[in-house]
């Protein structure tokens, strides 16, 4: 049975999907029936209890949640893989203009869908890293580290992971190399002044066919939405509902 009722995604819109990935038995038990052999497999294979229930709940909310567009029934769809790992819908579905990408980090999970664009969405807990100093080097333009550097001490992890969550979130767009796809852009990182990709590819003017939207998905989580495209309306629906 459908958790969600029939959704209408206009092209020029994005819908986020925002919950939470740890869910009670007898929901939990619904998402199960859902998945595939091979998503059970996959689940399975997950070392720790709560990561399998986990894995469980995200992928029963993703179907049911893509099921609510195609106009399907969630255990119908089916995903096929990028080379670096990116799902897509294939089968009769696959079709369908319908792009979607989803980010999950402790318990909190992010669905995000669009139409006939590429979306990538990413959050993190805000946490302090020992090796902060050498992913900004790597991930970082020189620009970025120093605008990062001249903000006050207590705001640079907060412009770290809205930059880290905004490329990636970028990078999970594109679907290709993430490593490879971070170092292509430069993004606004000073909090307070809007999410925005700056250059893509060194570029501003390609950078300017990209919209970039900040989150706060959930208390000490920041989060990114990057889809190609100008003009973009995010709507936020609750996952728990339904
Ligand atoms: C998946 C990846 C792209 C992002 O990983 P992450 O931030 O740990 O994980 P997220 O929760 O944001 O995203 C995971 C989901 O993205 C999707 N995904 C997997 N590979 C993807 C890819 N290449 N592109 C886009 N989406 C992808 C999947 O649906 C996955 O969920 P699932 O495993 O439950 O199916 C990972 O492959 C990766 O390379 N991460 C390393 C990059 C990094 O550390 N960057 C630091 C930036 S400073």
């Amino acid at each position: 049975m459908a958790l969600f009722p029939p959704m209408k995604l206009a092209s020029d819109e994005i819908h986020l999907w925002l919950g939470s990935r740890e869910v009670p038995g007898e929901r939990w038990r619904r998402l199960d029936s859902v998945l595939s052999p091979d998503e059970r497999d996959r689940g399975g294979r997950l070392r720790r209890s709560e990561d399998r229930r986990r894995f469980v709940a995200a992928r029963g909310l993703l179907r049911h949640v893509l099921a609510a567009y195609a106009g399907a029934a969630p255990e119908r769809l089916r995903f096929t893989y990028g080379p670096m790992g990116r799902p897509r819908l294939a089968g009769p579905h696959g079709a369908d203009d319908l792009s979607f990408n989803l980010s999950h980090s402790r318990h909190v999970l992010l669905v995000g869908v669009a139409r006939g664009r590429p979306l990538g969405v990413d959050l993190e807990p805000i946490r302090p890293l020992s090796h902060l100093g050498a992913i900004q080097r790597r991930v970082f333009s020189a620009g970025e580290r120093e605008t990062i550097d001249r903000l006050p001490a207590g705001e640079r992890l907060t412009a770290f992971f809205s930059g880290w969550t905004r490329k990636e979130a970028f990078a999970k767009a594109v679907g290709d190399g993430v490593w490879a796809s971070l170092g292509r852009v430069e993004v606004s990182v000073t909090p307070g002044e809007p999410a925005r990709l700056l250059k893509l590819d060194g570029s501003s003017d390609a950078a300017a066919g990209w919209s970039l939207f900040h989150l706060e998905p959930a208390p000490g989580f920041i989060g990114a939405v990057a889809a190609e495209g100008r003009g973009l309306r995010l709507s936020v629906l609750r996952l728990d509902a339904g």
